[in-house]
């Protein structure tokens, strides 16, 4: 099959666009505009939590647990960034921050010992960003405590690995230690907008990267892509698109560029810096994503992810979404967040808080909470929404009471306005709803959780320096008052 032309993507694209009413959504607070959009990582998100005692995080773990590794150094800042990270750390400070990941992981190791590890996830920040030596000595401290012989191992590269002269040595320490998937942010192809992101990277190292990783046998590599970049046009999307399909990848992660005041592209975007797509345009933009992607035997999982109908979607992707009660997620690292023992809670995000506390002993649990039923029920919903849905018959078995009756009001609104379906017993989001996410995993907060974001909001001083409005993400947190928020979400 080719791919669709230009013009063939771009007419698909825009009458799809129509079946999206975006006054209709607006008007029933089922859209958020462009720099509020942003999906919900967490429930409840940091500013709704407190102080949590690390001990409750180990009361009922999972049988079967997804470990995150975050890594926090890189190169350069990319303008879109929000990500915990410090930019080109000595590697005396990177070898202290590994030695205390060893400390963090020797906390919990005794409570998750014999644990199956389903999945285990390096980010950052820039995992590809660690030296050969600094690998062997990660992969080695881990593989004391887990086994990940049958996990999914998913790790983050950047494009400048490529540059690195032993950049197959260091892809060949990562096949050893088990690595079976690798991600790529590439993000864009366009030589100007890689420049305006301050990437750090051309296209030809992205070129010399998926080479040499397929030259060395590797067949699970997904990209990461983005729309509604700076001066990013229609037509520079379709090429993107188009020059890495050409190269025959076959799984992709497709962004919206989401916004955080704090980062450089928010400015860009507030000022009129550089001209960025509008609502409109970047549901043209999605459309068009999905018209080449479908035409070329490509089918859509979790939310932004996409992969060759030959090829098993991630496992990490999709367990990451379907939030059930037995989905724990252990993070290791500052900043990390995760979901043991029925707790929401995130890691130290300052990375010298993180270091102090890790070296003295203590788990370094920065905030959490323990989730009421009400809240696991609103968690598990707006999660596996993004993922393969929610059965409805597991949802009755899990809480005792059927999804109609506990959110009665939520689904009639998302039905109405065309976000949602129920199809064989399951819920799941439409293409509206896939675009509209944000705003439909919103309606599920409970009235307890927004009072307190609005209240710990309300106590922030400085919004420029304060580390809880640094790290909350969630489109929830940008407003400020309580009486601002229900307007916005009710
Ligand atoms: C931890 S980051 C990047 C990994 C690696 N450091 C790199 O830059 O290539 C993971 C991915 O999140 C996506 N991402 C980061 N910031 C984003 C934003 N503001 N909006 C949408 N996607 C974003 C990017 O596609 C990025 O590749
Ligand atoms: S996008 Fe990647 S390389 Fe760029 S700052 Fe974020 S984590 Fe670092």
């Amino acid at each position: 099959m080719r791919a669709p032309t230009y013009s063939e993507a771009l007419e698909f694209a825009i009458d799809r666009s129509y079946d999206i009413n975006l006054d209709m959504l607006r008007s029933r607070n089922l859209h958020l505009d462009t720099h509020n959009d942003y999906l919900v990582g967490t429930y409840p998100p940091l500013k709704a939590m407190g102080d949590l005692n690390a001990e409750k995080l180990l009361l009922q773990v999972s049988s079967s647990i997804d470990l995150y590794f975050h890594i926090p150094f890189c190169d350069q800042y990319c303008t879109f960034c929000h990500f915990a990270k410090e930019i080109n750390p000595s590697s005396g400070r990177v070898e202290r921050y590994l030695a205390a990941l060893d400390k963090e992981m020797s906390w919990s190791e005794a409570a998750l010992a014999g644990r199956a590890v389903e999945t285990a996830f390096f980010g950052g920040g820039t995992p590809s960003f660690l030296t050969n030596r600094q690998l062997e000595t990660l992969f080695g401290m881990i593989r004391r405590r887990f086994d990940l012989s049958k996990s999914e191992v998913s790790f983050e590269l950047h494009p400048s690995l490529a540059k690195q002269v032993d950049a197959a040595d260091r892809i060949s320490t990562l096949l050893r230690a088990g690595v079976n998937r690798f991600v790529l942010g590439v993000q864009s192809l366009d030589p100007s907008i890689l420049r305006i992101l301050n990437r750090g990277h051309h296209l030809d190292e992205v070129v010399q990267l998926v080479k040499l990783l397929n030259d060395m046998g590797v067949q699970n590599l997904s990209l990461d892509l983005m729309y509604g970049l700076p001066q990013q046009t229609l037509r520079s999307w379709y090429d993107s698109l188009i020059g890495l399909l050409d190269m025959g990848i076959e799984k992709f992660n497709v962004f919206p560029l989401m916004f955080k005041s704090t980062d450089p592209v928010a400015r860009h975007l507030a000022r009129g810096r550089y001209q960025f797509a509008g609502a409109k345009e970047r549901i043209i933009m999605h459309f068009m994503a999905e018209h080449i992607l479908t035409k070329l035997g490509y089918r859509h999982g979790p939310i932004f992810y996409w992969s060759k109908q030959s090829q098993p979607h991630s496992i990490q992707q999709s367990r990451k979404y379907d939030s059930w009660n037995d989905n724990n997620l252990v993070p290791f690292g500052v900043a990390g967040f995760g979901y043991m023992s029925q707790c929401q809670f995130y890691n130290e995000a300052d990375l010298d808080r993180y270091l102090y506390r890790v070296e003295a002993g203590e788990k370094p649990v920065w905030k959490g909470v323990v989730l009421s039923h009400d809240d696991l029920m609103r968690r598990t919903v707006m999660f596996a929404l993004r993922s393969s849905g929610v059965l409805l018959s597991r949802f009755e078995r899990e809480f005792g009471v059927s999804i109609e009756k506990c959110f009665g009001r939520e689904l009639e609104l998302l039905n109405e306005a065309g976000l949602i379906c129920i199809s064989n017993g399951l819920l799941s989001l439409t293409a509206a709803g896939t675009i509209n996410s944000g705003a439909v995993s919103l309606l599920f907060f409970s009235n307890n959780i927004l009072e307190r974001i609005a209240y710990n909001d309300s106590r922030i001083i400085d919004k420029r320096t304060d580390l809880l409005e640094k790290h909350d993400y969630s489109p929830a947190a940008r407003y400020g008052s309580s009486a601002e928020m229900q307007v916005a979400f009710r």
